[in-house]
């Protein structure tokens, strides 16, 4: 299994370390434009192999795509990432003429890798590429929600007083401040309602919390977030990798699921070797399903920016 990240910066270096420590691919290659940064980020992370006890292999090449070829999952992470203060949607400009010149350049030497997008605005990006490729849409696959439910996790567990292992809950919309959908009806501290520990109102703060978990981090640490994203990324690959069929909520092309269809936004899906195996629709109340609508208009919008 050989897996290229590009994008040496935080968040494809944690994504390579995270997939590295856990073992399941053969071979990671670190690609990035800036002189010797993914040589060195790889040869650091390979000095990491005796102590964490990994056999993988990674490597680092500045813009050499050859270095990728036959590749089975590449994970697109190059762009800038935002600054305080900003959204994901203002990056668009930037960040679109990078993905559709990566994207291309991965398929010239890996036709048959499965894409997974981390750059922002993700779902948005992850549309360009489904428009600027001709690979099938189960091979283009958006990482957002996988992200966005580990912070809500995070929250609802602080709330509850929980063990973060006794929680569990899923954001689906689009990646975005304004755009996700924490889905505290469906949370469960193991098995049980999470609403029959924690009052409403706290239940909506652990909804807005979540919903601003990347901009919080953004305006502690200058820049946006990476050991959760790169966690998060090292998940999907994972199922991808070891065919584990899991749910995960990712940002995919709908062709009349959830009652849309040429957007890409977040919804669950069974992951496994096919990429997106299947798109799982659950049953949303009326108030989820005109969140979500309105979630996809944002997405819709900067949909627009693209200069397709
Ligand atoms: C975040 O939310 C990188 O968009 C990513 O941290």
């Amino acid at each position: 299994m050989k897996v290229t990240v590009v994008g040496a910066g935080a968040v494809g270096a944690s994504c390579a370390e995270y997939i590295a420590i856990k073992d399941f691919a053969s071979e990671v290659v670190l690609l990035d434009i800036k002189e010797g940064v993914a040589e060195g980020k790889a040869m650091d992370l390979m000095q990491t192999a005796s102590l964490n006890g990994f056999d993988t292999r990674i490597t680092g090449t500045t813009n050499d795509y050859s270095k990728t070829a036959g590749s089975d999952i590449a994970v697109i992470t190059s762009g800038i990432p935002r600054k305080p203060g900003m959204t994901r949607e203002e990056l668009i400009g930037i960040n679109a003429g990078i993905v559709k010149d990566v994207s291309s350049n991965l398929l010239k030497h890996s036709p048959d890798a499965i894409i997974i997008v981390v750059s922002n605005p993700m779902d948005t990006m992850t549309y360009l590429v489904h428009k600027t490729t001709d690979i099938p849409k189960n091979r283009i696959i958006g990482m957002g929600g996988a992200l966005d439910s580990a912070r809500f996790k995070y929250r609802l567990a602080e709330a509850l007083e929980a063990p973060i292992s006794d929680v569990d809950g899923m954001v689906i919309g689009g990646h975005s401040d304004t755009g996700m959908l924490p889905l505290t009806r469906l949370a469960t501290r193991n098995s049980v309602p999470v609403s029959e520990f924690i009052s409403e109102e706290r239940l909506e703060q652990v909804k807005e919390d979540t919903k601003v978990g990347g901009a919080t981090l953004t305006k502690l640490l200058g820049t946006s977030a990476w050991y959760a994203p790169g966690a998060a990324v090292s998940g999907l690959v994972q199922a991808i990798a070891c065919d584990q069929k899991k749910i995960f909520p990712c940002s995919t092309m709908l062709d009349g699921e959830y009652g849309m269809s040429d957007i890409c936004i977040g919804v669950p899906v069974v992951l496994g070797k096919n990429g997106i195996e299947k798109i799982v629709e659950i049953e949303l109340d009326q108030s989820e399903k005109e969140k979500l609508k309105e979630s996809a208009e944002g997405v819709s919008k900067t949909n627009g920016l693209l200069e397709l």
